[in-house]
C-alpha cells in the first residue's frame, strides 16, 4: 500500500481512501461496445479474477487544487492513460456532487498496457477508492457499473473468482441501460484451476483494444456470427462450472478466445495481436493436450497466452510453456479475490 505524499507541490489534503483490486482474465470475451459513452457491451461476458498482480490506487481530495493530479507507478501519467482517469473522476464528481480535484496515485504490479488487464484492475481499483473519498456510499453491484465507466471489464475484477457480466438491455432511457450492465459473482463447484500466464511481450500494444474493437465491429464480416455464437458460449460457459467440468470450461474458453481473434484478424485493416511466441505456446497446449493434461489456450488483446488448467497439474503446465518460450516469463495465478478498500482518512 502506498500511502507516501506523490511527488510536486503540497496540496492540502482532504478525505483520502485506498483499494485494491486484481486483474481478471475473460473465458468469455468482451469484445466491443453497442455504447461508446456508457461502455455497454454487445455481449454478455465472463471471467476469472487473479490472485496476482493487483493495482493499489489512493484517491485524495484535494480542495485547494485547480487540476486533478495522476500518477502511475510513481511517475506523472500523460496522454490517454490520464485522460481516462480525470474523466472517470469527472464522472464520480457529477455524482457525488462535489467538485473538488484529486491527488490519484496507482500502482501497477501487471504490465501496463500489454493485453494483461490492467485497465480492468487499474478502474476497479480507481472505483471503490474514489468512491470512497467522494462519498458515495455504493454496493457491489453500483461499484461495479461504476467502475465500468472506466473500463468495460473492471467491471469483473469488482468481484473475485468468477464473474458474469450483464451485457445488458438498451430498450428504455440511457439510465436504465446503464442500471442493467454490471457484473456479479458465478458459483462454481468443485473446480480448482490456475491460470499459467505466458508473458511474451510485455511492451505497450500497437493498437489499444478499445480501437481494435471499434474497427472489428465496424469493420469485420465474422463479428457478427462470434457475438451470436457467443450466446452459446456463454450458456455452456455456466453449465459447465456449475457442474466443476475443468475440461469443458477450458473448450468453450478456447474457442471463444480464437473466434475473438478470427473476428479481428477479419477486420479492415486487420487486428493482429498474436506473435509468432503465441502460436509456439499455443501449440504447447496441443501437445499437453495429447499428453493426456487438460490445458486450454486463452489470449486478449496482446501476444500473452493463458493456459487454463487444474491447479494440481500446474507446475507441468508451467515448465512445458517456459520450454516452449524460454524468452518469456511465467506465471501461475489461482481465483482471486474481488476489490476492496484498504484505507480511508479525513471523512
Ligand atoms: C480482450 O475492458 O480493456 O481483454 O472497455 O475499452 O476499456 P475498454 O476495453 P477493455 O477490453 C478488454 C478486452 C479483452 C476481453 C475481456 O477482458 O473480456
Amino acid at each position: 500500500m502506498r500511502t507516501e505524499q506523490p511527488a510536486g507541490p503540497h496540496v492540502p489534503g482532504g478525505p483520502a481512501a485506498t483499494a485494491v483490486a486484481h486483474p481478471n482474465i475473460a473465458l468469455v470475451k468482451y469484445w466491443g461496445k453497442r455504447d461508446e459513452e456508457l461502455f455497454l457491451p454487445r455481449t454478455d461476458s465472463l471471467s476469472m479474477t487473479l490472485d496476482i498482480f493487483p493495482t493499489t490506487t489512493r484517491v485524495r481530495l484535494a480542495p485547494a487544487a485547480e487540476h486533478d493530479r495522476v500518477t502511475l507507478n510513481g511517475r506523472p501519467a500523460t496522454g490517454e492513460a490520464k485522460r481516462r482517469v480525470i474523466a472517470f473522476l469527472e464522472l464520480v464528481r457529477e455524482r457525488s456532487g462535489t467538485a473538488h480535484r484529486a491527488v490519484v496515485d496507482t500502482e501497477n504490479t501487471v504490465p501496463t498496457g500489454a493485453g494483461l488487464a490492467s485497465s480492468a484492475s487499474g478502474f476497479a481499483a480507481l472505483a471503490v477508492a474514489a468512491a470512497a473519498a467522494y462519498g458515495l456510499e455504493q454496493d457491489a453491484t453500483a461499484l461495479s457499473r461504476l467502475a465500468r465507466r472506466g473500463s468495460g471489464s473492471a467491471s469483473r475484477s469488482v468481484f473475485g473468482a468468477f464473474a458474469l457480466w450483464h451485457a445488458g438491455h438498451s430498450g428504455g432511457t440511457a439510465a436504465q441501460a446503464d442500471l442493467s450492465s454490471y457484473a456479479e459473482p458465478v458459483h462454481t463447484a468443485g473446480l480448482d484451476p490456475a491460470l499459467v500466464i505466458a508473458v511474451l511481450d510485455a511492451g505497450p500494444k500497437a493498437v489499444s483494444s478499445r480501437e481494435a474493437m471499434r474497427r472489428t465491429l465496424d469493420t469485420s464480416p465474422l463479428y457478427e456470427p462470434w457475438a451470436r455464437s457467443s450466446t452459446d458460449d456463454l450458456a455452456d460457459m455456466r453449465a459447465a462450472l456449475r457442474r466443476g467440468d475443468l475440461d469443458a470450461v477450458g473448450e468453450v474458453a478456447e474457442r471463444n478466445a480464437l473466434g475473438m481473434h478470427a473476428t479481428m484478424l477479419a477486420a479492415r485493416p486487420a487486428v493482429r495481436y498474436l506473435a509468432p511466441a503465441s502460436l509456439t505456446v499455443l501449440d504447447s497446449v496441443l501437445q499437453l493436450r495429447r499428453d493426456g493434461i487438460g490445458a486450454y489456450a486463452t489470449m486478449d488483446a496482446g501476444p500473452n497466452v493463458k493456459v487454463l488448467c487444474r491447479r494440481t497439474d500446474a507446475g507441468r503446465v508451467a515448465a512445458a510453456v517456459r520450454g516452449a518460450v524460454p524468452g518469456g516469463s511465467v506465471h501461475i495465478a489461482g481465483p482471486g479475490p474481488g476489490a476492496r478498500l484498504l484505507a480511508r482518512d479525513g471523512r
